[in-house]
C-alpha cells in the first residue's frame, strides 16, 4: 500500500491498524485531536518502526479539521494508498433529552468526515489504477441502538456502494464491523465494560490484522472474529422486530 491515512490513530482499534501498518513498512499520517499525544506516538513508529510517519492533529467534528485531511488525501507529490476512517466514539446519551450537539458531532465525525475523505481520496487512487478505503462501522449496523447504529449502517452501506461503483479501478473498499473491543471507547462515556463477559471482547490487535487483509483481498464487509460472524448471521437473518425489543429502552445511543 505505500502509506496510510489514519483517522482517530491515537488509540484503540486505530493505534493497532498504525502499528499493524508500519509492521508492514507503510509510511503513516495519524490523524486524532490530541496533538500531544499523536506527536508522541509518531515519534515512537519513527523510532521502533522507522516509518515516515506525520501526525495532522484535526477535529473531525469541525469543517476545517476535516478540510486539512482531505487536503492531506489529495496530495498527488505524497499520494496515500490507504484511507483508514476509524475516528469515532459511542454518544453516551439517549436521542431525546440528549444533547443535540452531541448529536451533530456524531455526525459529523462518523459520517459527514467520512463521506469528505472517500470523495477526497478515491479520485487519486482510481487514476492511479490502485488503492484501499478502509472504513470502520460496527456490529451495531445491524442493530438499532439510537443514532449510533444509524451512523454505522450508514458507513457500512455507503462502503458497499462506493466499492461496486469502485469495481475494477483496482481500488478496494471494506467496511470492518466489529463487536465489542477493549478500548478507551467505554470509558470515555462512563459505560462500564465489565458489565459483558471478558470473552465477549476482541483485541483491538486482531480487528486490525483482519481488517487490512479483509482490503488487501478485497473483502467489502469484515466482521473480526468467529463468534461475531456467527452472530452477524442471526442478527441478519432476526425479524427487525426482534431487533427493537432487544435494543429497547436504556440502551439507546450507548454505542
Ligand atoms: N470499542 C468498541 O467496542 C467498538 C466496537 C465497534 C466499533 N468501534 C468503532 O471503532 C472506532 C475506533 O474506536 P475505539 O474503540 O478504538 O475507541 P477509542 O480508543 O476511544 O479511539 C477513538 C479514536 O478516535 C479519535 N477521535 C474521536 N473523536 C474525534 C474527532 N472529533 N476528531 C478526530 N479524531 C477523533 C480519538 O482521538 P482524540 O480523542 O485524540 O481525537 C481516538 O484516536 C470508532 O469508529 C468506533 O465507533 C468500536
Amino acid at each position: 500500500m505505500g502509506s496510510a491515512l489514519i483517522t482517530g490513530a491515537s488509540s484503540g482499534i486505530g493505534l493497532e491498524i498504525a502499528w499493524h501498518l508500519a509492521a508492514e513498512r507503510n509510511d503513516l499520517v495519524l490523524v486524532a485531536r490530541d496533538a500531544a499525544r499523536l506527536e508522541e506516538t509518531a515519534e515512537r513508529m519513527r523510532q521502533v518502526a522507522g516509518v515516515r510517519t506525520e501526525a495532522l492533529a484535526a477535529d473531525l467534528s469541525t469543517t476545517e479539521g476535516v478540510e486539512a485531511v482531505c487536503t492531506r488525501l489529495r496530495s498527488q507529490t505524497r499520494p496515500i494508498g490507504l484511507l483508514v476512517n476509524n475516528a469515532g466514539f459511542g454518544l453516551g446519551q439517549d436521542f431525546v433529552g440528549g444533547s443535540v450537539e452531541r448529536e451533530l458531532e456524531a455526525l459529523d465525525v462518523m459520517v459527514r468526515a467520512v463521506l469528505m475523505t472517500c470523495h477526497a481520496a478515491a479520485p487519486g487512487m482510481v487514476m492511479r489504477g490502485g488503492g484501499g478505503i478502509l472504513n470502520v462501522a460496527s456490529m451495531s449496523a445491524l442493530t438499532a441502538q439510537g443514532t449510533y447504529s444509524a451512523h454505522k449502517a450508514w458507513v457500512r452501506t455507503f462502503s458497499e456502494g462506493l466499492a461496486a461503483e469502485l469495481r475494477g479501478t483496482g481500488v478496494n473498499v471494506t467496511a470492518v464491523c466489529p463487536g465489542l473491543v477493549h478500548t478507551r471507547f467505554h470509558e470515555r462515556v462512563d459505560v462500564d465494560a465489565g458489565q459483558w463477559p471478558a470473552a465477549a471482547f476482541i483485541p483491538p490487535n486482531v480487528v486490525a490484522e483482519e481488517a487490512v487483509e479483509g482490503v488487501r483481498r478485497g473483502r467489502v464487509i469484515v466482521t473480526p472474529g468467529l463468534r461475531y460472524r456467527a452472530l452477524a448471521g442471526v442478527l441478519r437473518l432476526s425479524p427487525r422486530s426482534l431487533i427493537r425489543r432487544i435494543a429497547g429502552p436504556g440502551i439507546s445511543g450507548r454505542g
